[in-house]
């Protein structure tokens, strides 16, 4: 039996499905006990030094069990193995994890492993510049959930904004070609699957590198013609990318959702300089406002990072200023985590860090209210919902809005995995409750 888990984004969720989908050729069950598994495999992120401290705390555990089960085979991969002096600290420290490897050879997992089973040696792979460049095609997939499905449009990104670790643990933006995204996006829609989010640490950039003309919304395009039930997310959008065409594309293709995940990272022009984001808030402010005119009802989501290294109490004032002017649904918020290797790490960060959560504090106050009022005037409106699970109280069902939003209703089970529509009538906290009108 094999267990995977799984760290960080959804970049590694679906490396996972990989993972998975490869070891279930080769025979193997999973199993979410530890005790049960002859293989643990933990598909690590890299992106925040708490990320990777639960890897090494997880990891540490597992030492007993190695000692009791000479066995286990214990293995780490993911975003955290591609930084060498991670890789190093495992060989030294962790001497019972026999199988370490990057993201670059997700597909060669049976190789890996068989070379782990016989050479009686500990195994290290990372990837090289030749892999770097090519994308496999035709991985099996174990895909964890049955209503919705991720797909990976392009892998790696270019943007080395310079807090960030991906560019170096994930590699250069490579784009997969439209036929190939094509025939699994029309496998899902046939499987059943009714949510497929495209992913890519900037999907906007889709399409550069490729032999045919193609921009992220020409995908979005080409996707829409497939026939059936079910609709398209994506993410990330870098607002540098993000074009018009985008948003005229969302507004035209009614199987799009109605949001938009927009990280925006601070409101102060100076640090977005510093942080190597190549836009303004001004530019930022302007697709919100064309969003916002063109898709009536559009929501957005961001991501921002307080404690950026030298951000001022006035860098940190327009944050909420642009925060409260958008007017977010949801909003990810990170303290600024240093990163060894990236050019943020080199810079004077003299914030206390008590200063640091001082600020998310108040951040988070101001989004809280921002958030409940929204989520109220969402009441009233009939939506219509995929539904995905059980709500809170006994005989409810629980469903998705475009935006992102919860709603539970009394309805009977047999609505699961299909749409329903859905008055709302109230809200506890953030999540709305509503009443089926028709299915
Ligand atoms: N490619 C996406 C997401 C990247 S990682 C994008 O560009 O938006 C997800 C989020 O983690 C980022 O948007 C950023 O807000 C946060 N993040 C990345 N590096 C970080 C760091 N060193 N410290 C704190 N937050 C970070
Ligand atoms: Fe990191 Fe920036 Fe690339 Fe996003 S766009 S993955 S934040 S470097
Ligand atoms: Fe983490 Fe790798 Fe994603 S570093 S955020 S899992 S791309």
């Amino acid at each position: 039996m094999a267990l995977v888990r799984t760290y960080g984004c959804q970049q590694n969720v679906a490396d996972s499905e990989k993972l998975r989908g490869q070891l279930q050729e080769m025979g193997f069950a999973f199993t979410e006990q530890e005790e049960e598994a002859d293989l643990i495999l933990f598909n690590t992120c890299a992106v925040r030094e708490n990320a990777e401290f639960r890897v090494y705390g997880n990891v540490g555990n597992l030492k007993a069990l190695k000692r009791q089960k000479p066995s286990l085979i214990i293995g780490v991969c993911g975003c955290m193995m591609e930084q060498e002096h991670v890789a190093e600290k495992i060989r030294q420290s962790y001497p019972y994890v026999s199988l370490v490897f990057g993201t670059h050879v997700v597909h060669k997992l049976p190789e890996l492993l068989y070379q782990t089973l016989t050479s009686g040696k500990r195994v290290f792979s990372r990837g090289d510049d030749s892999e770097d460049k090519t994308i496999v095609e035709g991985l099996p997939i174990h895909r964890d959930r049955d209503i919705r499905a991720w797909l990976t449009v392009m892998y790696g990104c270019d943007n080395f904004c310079t807090y960030c670790i991906v560019p170096y643990v994930r590699g250069r933006e490579k784009s997969r070609k439209p036929g190939d995204i094509l025939a699994e996006f029309k496998s899902l829609v046939e499987a059943g699957y009714k949510e497929i989010t495209l992913l890519g640490q900037n999907v906007n950039s889709y399409g550069k590198g490729l032999e045919e003309q193609v921009d992220f919304s020409d995908l979005l395009n080409l996707l829409c013609t497939v026939p059936g039930d079910y609709h398209i997310r994506f993410m990330t959008s870098h607002p540098k990318d993000a074009s018009f065409k985008l948003i005229d594309t969302i507004a035209a293709q009614p199987k799009i959702c109605k949001h938009l995940h927009l990280p925006v990272q601070c409101g102060s022009d100076r640090l977005l300089v510093q942080m190597n984001r190549h836009y303004t808030v001004e530019h930022y402010l302007e697709l919100i406002e064309y969003a916002r005119k063109k898709v009536p009802g559009i929501t957005f989501s961001s991501d921002i990072i307080v404690g950026f290294p030298g951000e001022t109490e006035e860098d940190f004032q327009k944050t909420l200023e642009l925060v409260q002017k958008v007017g977010y649904m949801q909003l990810f918020t990170f303290i600024y985590s240093k990163r060894t290797g990236t050019k943020a790490a080199d810079m004077p960060d003299p914030t206390p860090r008590k200063e640091k959560t001082d600020r998310m504090t108040r951040l988070l106050k101001v989004q809280d209210d921002i958030a409940m009022a929204l989520v109220k005037a969402q009441v009233g409106q009939t939506v219509r919902v995929l539904v995905e699970g059980y709500g809170r109280n006994e005989g409810t069902l629980s469903g998705r809005l475009d935006n992102n939003l919860t709603v539970e209703f009394e309805a009977d089970s047999a609505l699961m995995g299909s749409y329903a529509m859905v008055r709302l009538t109230g809200a506890r906290a953030t999540v709305l409750l509503g009443e089926l009108v028709e299915s």
